[in-house]
């Protein structure tokens, strides 16, 4: 069976998208699906490139249980072709990964996919960056990730398809 191949994004891939990833890498093992998928996660700069994930981020994840060991990568054009799903955490990082898309021969593989599409129980549109903000601000999008990531996890598996972007 091929894997289901699904990559996280947001900035500077030191705050959101790796604690999604290793949110969304804890739901697939705790389920006994974790072989089924390719999980990663990238920014769409290049600022914090080969670092660990922002030390105050690690700390709230493990407070949860979660431990987040990746490190900062940028958003390559192989991406596009290799990834069944991309999932952006803000409209910003969506213009920035449609702007990428565009200028990419065989990009039409990934879909493209903002996180909070999946939200069932916040109305955030987007998931807020914490980097310049205080300790809650961590806290809080590990709440929003933990709902919608698993609501993504639950759409893709039972689905097989995907929620239309509008
Ligand atoms: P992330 O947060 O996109 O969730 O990783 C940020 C990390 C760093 C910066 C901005 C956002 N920065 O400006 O360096």
């Amino acid at each position: 069976m091929d894997k289901t191949a699904v990559l996280f994004v947001c900035l500077g891939n030191i705050c959101r998208s790796p604690a999604a990833e290793a949110i969304f890498q804890n739901l697939i093992e705790d389920k006994g699906i974790g072989n089924q998928f390719i999980v990663d996660s990238a920014g769409t700069g290049s600022w914090h490139v080969g670092k660990k994930a922002d030390s105050r981020m690690r700390f709230a994840a493990k407070q949860r249980n979660i431990n987040i060991t990746s490190n900062a990568r940028q958003i390559r054009e192989d991406d596009f072709r290799t990834f069944n799903y991309i999932l952006v955490m803000d409209n910003s990082n969506f213009k920035n990964v449609i702007n990428l898309k565009n200028r990419i021969k065989g990009s039409d593989f990934a879909k493209i996919l903002k996180m909070q599409d999946f939200s069932s129980n916040f109305n955030e549109k987007e998931v807020p960056d914490p980097y310049f903000g205080g300790d809650a601000g961590f806290d809080y999008v590990l709440d929003i990730l933990e709902d919608s990531v698993s609501c993504f996890l639950k759409n893709i598996t039972n689905f097989k398809d995907v929620i239309p972007l509008e």
